[in-house]
């Protein structure tokens, strides 16, 4: 499930009039893939009572990808005030969405606690006494520690900044229920970019496992686990598809096993990101020079500002040249964009077919954590956001940043501490 040939088919042919009307580069989506990913999802996990996923807003922030996710009735899984009032403007509300973060402010609390609330997973056993408005239902995000490795993105659990351990668990319940809550539920994500659906079954195994001792301990039942975002997406034709159905199904049985010892299951949750936008996604650039020095360069108008993921984990690519894919692979190039990086590259020694200036590249998978992770450095702006409609239409769906905007937060009061 990489970029998908039907997108493909539907993109290739009208992105040079996409490009000549709006201009490259671009952040372009499907929502036809979109939407179908997310019935696929729902109808994989249907055999699971109260099954839903709450899409990670931080993976593609933008209200229109959000209308089509509360298209499909998924919550919204947010971490910044922002993504809260984000999920709020198109319609999500209360247990809608599910607030995750780490280091919380009060007023981010507060924040989370407004306008109908939101379900308020705690990243600490130490914000229980920092919440101003204890809520009737908590969940905790659990750390296992050394009981499970982690994965490259995320990082060994020992040495990963979040949630609480596994000895904190009971003590964390019970100190929630001494604050007055009623309601539960356990929240957990371990691995990111993850191929390996049997990781995310032993995740789920996980949670069913601690939900038990803690209802041995504590007399309480989860309403809800949370098994956490980090589907992983095959970035690279060589990547092996996660197998969805296959770990539907034995996670299903594993609730339908703790439904019988137990007489209940929790609902579950989920948070993914990437595996419902990432392969719905790709970024438009134009080749605009060739530099051939130690290595050929191909120089485009998009640089890391748009898409940091090569950058920031040595990430594949794909990169199709547009126009030319029955063509053999006949150079090797840097694909490098403007910033003063040397790691401002989309690719590194390449083959790709032979470039020339004016060609579009379409970046492939940019669908999650692509525009979301941009950034302003170097003066390099982030582009605009379009939405491949399932009619064919193209919409805007973010302008590009201008220079305006970027001088906007030097515009305050003159505001000085007078030396003490
Ligand atoms: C708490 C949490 N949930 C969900 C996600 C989404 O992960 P992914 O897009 O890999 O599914 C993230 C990503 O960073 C996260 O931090």
């Amino acid at each position: 499930m990489p970029m998908s040939q039907s997108f493909q088919d539907r993109l290739f042919p009208i992105a040079a009039d996409i490009a000549e009307h709006y201009g490259t580069p671009f952040h372009i989506y499907d929502e036809a893939g979109i939407l179908e990913t997310g019935e696929q999802l729902k109808k994989a996990f249907s055999g699971i009572e109260g099954f839903r996923e709450y899409y990670a807003v931080k993976a593609l922030p933008n209200p229109r990808i959000l209308e089509l996710m509360n298209e499909l009735d998924f919550g919204f899984d947010c971490s910044s005030i922002p993504e809260l009032i984000m999920s709020r403007q198109v319609g999500g509300s209360g247990e809608d969405i599910m607030f995750t973060s780490n280091n919380t402010t009060e007023e981010e609390f507060l924040a989370a606690a407004a306008e109908g609330g939101s379900i308020l997973n705690l990243d600490d056993i130490s914000l229980i006494s920092k919440v101003p408005e204890f809520p009737e239902l908590v969940c905790f995000r659990y750390n296992p520690g050394p009981r499970r490795t982690g994965n490259i993105i995320i990082g060994n659990p020992v040495e990963a900044k979040y949630g609480i351990t596994h000895e904190q668990v009971i003590s964390a319940y019970k100190m929630a229920m001494e604050r007055g809550t009623k309601r539960f539920g356990l929240h957990t994500m371990v691995a990111s970019n993850e191929r390996d659906y049997t990781y995310m079954v032993e995740t789920a195994r996980m949670l069913l496992q601690i939900s038990a001792m803690v209802e041995e301990e504590l007399g309480i039942r989860f309403e809800f686990l949370n098994i956490g975002g980090g589907l992983g997406i095959p970035y690279s034709p060589d990547d092996n598809i996660l197998d969805l159905d296959a770990m539907a199904k034995e996670i299903t049985e594993l609730f339908n096993e703790f439904k019988s010892a137990h007489g209940y299951a929790p609902r579950m949750y989920m948070e993914r990101g990437r595996w419902v936008t990432g392969p719905h996604g790709a970024l438009i650039t134009q080749a605009i020079n060739h530099k051939s020095i130690y290595r050929k360069y191909v120089g485009v108008d998009a640089c890391m500002s748009s898409l940091m993921r090569p950058a920031l984990y040595d990430a594949y690519h794909h990169i199709d040249v547009i126009g030319r894919g029955d063509q053999e692979n006949s150079e090797t190039y840097d694909i490098a964009g403007s910033l003063c990086e040397n790691n401002d590259k989309f690719a590194v020694q390449r083959d790709l077919p032979t470039i020339h200036e004016g060609d579009l590249l379409a970046i492939h998978d940019t669908g999650a954590h692509g525009h979301a992770m941009g950034f302003q450095y170097n003066g390099r702006l982030r582009p605009k956001e379009l939405l491949l409609r399932t009619g064919g239409s193209v919409e805007l769906i973010r302008r590009a940043e201008t220079n305006e905007d970027y001088f906007q937060t030097l515009n305050f009061d003159e505001n000085v501490l007078p030396a003490q």
